[in-house]
């Protein structure tokens, strides 16, 4: 039940520390380990290569995934959107794992490559919020987000806890294979926890922001580099989903091939800096853009900001700065739609889960 909310998506968006919080604790042994499924563990050892399978938000999750798995336990990992893999299926290596990353656990695309890789031989794991969904009860393994429901068509809360578990398989993998290192999620994730929570409580200024930038507009653009590219992506698809407004995330380094001709006088451009090694190259970008007119919004990390900024996030580990990040764009994009007179949680032409390839 939304309670006192007006919309389950601002419930939701709400309920972000405490999912992160659940999730610590439904992942962590007496002994402050990581607790995990053995056979999980050895699934993920075995692979010489993942390959995550998703659609939309999940999808996103899944490019942030790629980027800890790699970085963290050292695994090749290719992230693909399900509804194409079949057409474009990569040669697979030898000893491939698949991750499904569903809310739902319904999504067919997902669906139509599992029936694909099982009859391949191949093993599987999903990550998903509804265990015993039908991914679930498909693969091999599931690795549950405990979010509890999500009711908004628009994906919060799920897309951040996706990427908890996934920075805790990470690092589980990484350790069970011998790799020292000082990145301990759980510690970290409580870090997120309150980072979300003092975002959470600036609404009062993210609704200004929406109200600024996205009262009229036609379109907007999202930049950034590094693992800002993909919250872009995902900050995109959420303004677009529910404000109609057209939205794309763009990398910042592909402005000049092609995409700074979009940018007219008054565009809004919201730039993600919270990137440390990128950090200069995204400013230079976001200077690009403003001296072709565009009107900037800038959001940086603790540690990085710059006087004209227009949103500091607190500062949290680097491999987690998406599930902080995002928290200002879910909130942008959920007042944007409300003053636009939009169906916040249920959107024109779409559907919660998508049943149906
Ligand atoms: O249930 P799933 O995670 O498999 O759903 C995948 C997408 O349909 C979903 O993330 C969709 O993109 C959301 N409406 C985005 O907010």
């Amino acid at each position: 039940e939304k309670g006192t909310y007006p919309h389950y998506m601002l419930k939701e968006i709400d309920e972000q520390p405490f999912v992160i919080r659940n999730i610590i604790t439904k992942y962590k042994n007496e002994n402050d380990t990581i607790k995990l499924d053995e056979n999980i563990r050895q699934a993920v050892l075995d692979s010489d290569r993942v390959y995550i399978i998703a659609a939309g938000t999940s999808y996103h999750a899944g490019l942030v995934g790629k980027q800890l798995i790699e970085k963290i336990a050292n695994k090749p990992v290719e992230t693909h959107i399900a509804s194409e893999f079949l057409y474009n299926m990569p040669l697979l290596s030898e000893k491939p794992l698949f991750i499904f990353i569903s809310q739902s656990g319904e999504t067919a695309d997902s669906r139509g490559v599992l029936v694909e890789i099982k009859k391949l031989g191949h093993k599987s794991l999903t990550i998903t919020n509804v265990p015993g969904s039908t991914l679930s009860r498909e693969a091999d393994y599931t690795l549950h987000t405990y979010a509890g429901p999500e009711i908004a068509v628009a994906s919060t809360k799920a897309y951040t806890a996706q990427m908890a578990v996934l920075a805790i398989l990470a690092v589980d993998t990484a350790r069970a294979a011998g790799i020292q290192m000082d990145f301990d999620p759980l510690q970290e994730l409580a870090i997120v926890a309150n980072a979300m929570e003092t975002l959470a409580d600036r609404k009062e200024e993210l609704e200004q922001i929406a109200r600024d930038y996205m009262s009229v507009t036609r379109n907007c653009f999202f930049i950034g580099r590094a693992m800002d590219y993909h919250v872009c992506l995902e900050g995109a698809l959420k303004l677009k989903e529910i404000s109609y407004i057209q939205a794309e995330g763009f990398a910042g380094g592909e402005l000049k091939h092609g995409t700074i001709a979009l940018i007219e006088e008054g565009t809004p451009v919201i730039g993600l800096a919270t990137q440390e090694h990128v950090n200069l190259s995204i400013r230079g970008n976001i200077k690009e853009v403003v001296a072709r007119g565009a009107y900037p919004c800038v959001i940086s990390m603790e540690g990085m900001e710059e006087e004209e900024d227009t949103l500091v996030i607190p500062h949290v580990h680097e491999y987690l700065t998406p599930l902080v990040s995002v928290l200002p764009l879910q909130i942008i994009s959920y007042y944007a739609a409300l003053h636009r007179g939009c169906d916040v949680d249920k959107p024109r032409n779409l559907a919660k889960s998508v049943t149906v390839e």
